[in-house]
This record gives structure tokens, sequence and C-alpha cells, in this order.
């Protein structure tokens, strides 16, 4: 394995969950992109969103994206929604990372993330993000080196 783990999935995928867990048993650094992000800028997702909207959230989580790719040791979990840009997606393809699609089934997900503050979830229906889950699968596949189901294989 290599010494640069990436875990992409959907929100509520445990990802920072299980980077935690892997970064303790393989003694690699642990970074959640998104704590890194609300670190930076001192303030948390919600108040980036609410504040300067989406798309300024997605150009700091693609720069952030970019800037850790470079380091040598890491288990880095991303955010749900890393994917979704083609510049993401070439920049995890083209990284000696080995990139762990952590899979999840839709209700458990659902439990896990319906009475956040997710951004992405306020004021939305369980369909319209469960649309999203389906869409994003193709793309963490594409992304992805090896697929961990419900993370059973990795407890
Ligand atoms: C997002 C997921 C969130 C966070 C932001 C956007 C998404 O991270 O990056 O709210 O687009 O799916 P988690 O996957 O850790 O919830």
């Amino acid at each position: 394995m290599t010494n640069k783990i990436l875990l992409i999935g959907f929100m509520g995928a445990g990802k920072t969950y299980i980077g935690k867990k892997l970064a303790l048993s393989l003694s690699l650094p642990f970074i959640d992109l998104d704590d890194f992000i609300e670190k930076q800028c001192s303030l948390s997702i919600l108040e980036i969103f609410n504040k300067y909207g989406e798309s300024y959230f997605r150009k700091l989580e693609s720069d952030t994206l970019n800037i850790i790719l470079k380091n040598n040791t890491f288990v880095l979990s991303t955010g749900g929604g890393i994917i979704e840009s083609e510049f993401n997606r070439t920049l995890i393809k083209d990284s000696e990372c080995n990139t762990i699609f952590m899979n999840t089934d839709w209700d458990c997900i659902w439990e896990r993330i319906k009475n956040t503050d997710r951004p992405l979830i306020i004021g939305k229906s369980e369909l319209e993000i469960k649309k999203l889950w389906i869409k994003r699968f193709d793309l963490y596949s594409q992304c992805a080196n090896r697929v961990i189901n419900n993370y059973e294989e990795i407890l």
C-alpha cells in the first residue's frame, strides 16, 4: 500500500471515521480536507457556504486538495463533492494516491446525514439528495483504485 491514501465517498459514508482509524493503524498523518479549510478560514463549512456561496467553497476545496496531494504521506478524507469537478478528478487520478471509495447503502447514509447541518442538505428532500448520491456513484468509481462497501472489509 502507498503512503498516500485518499478517501472519497458520499456525505455520511464514514470517510473521517475510517480515515482516523487507518491513519492510526498505519502510523500516517491524518488530514480531513473540510477541517483543514475550516481552520484556514476560521469559519465552518456552513458559514463559508452561507457567506460566500458554493462556488467559492469549491475553489477553496480544489486549491486545498492540490496542495495536500503534494505531501508525501497522509490519509486524506475528502468532502463528498470533491469528485464533482473534472479538475479534481484529474488531480486524483494523476496522483500517486491509493484512492478508496467508501461506498455505503442509501438508507444508512440518510440516517447518518438527515439531521445534520450539511449545507447541501438544508431545505432538500430525501429524494433530491438520493438523486445526487446516485449521480455521484460513477464519479467516485472512476477515481477509485479500491471500493470498500459499508466499511465492513477494513474494520
Ligand atoms: C459536501 C460534503 C461535505 C462538505 C460540503 C459539501 C458535498 O463533506 O465538503 O458540505 O458536496 O457532498 P462530507 O462528505 O464530509 O459531509
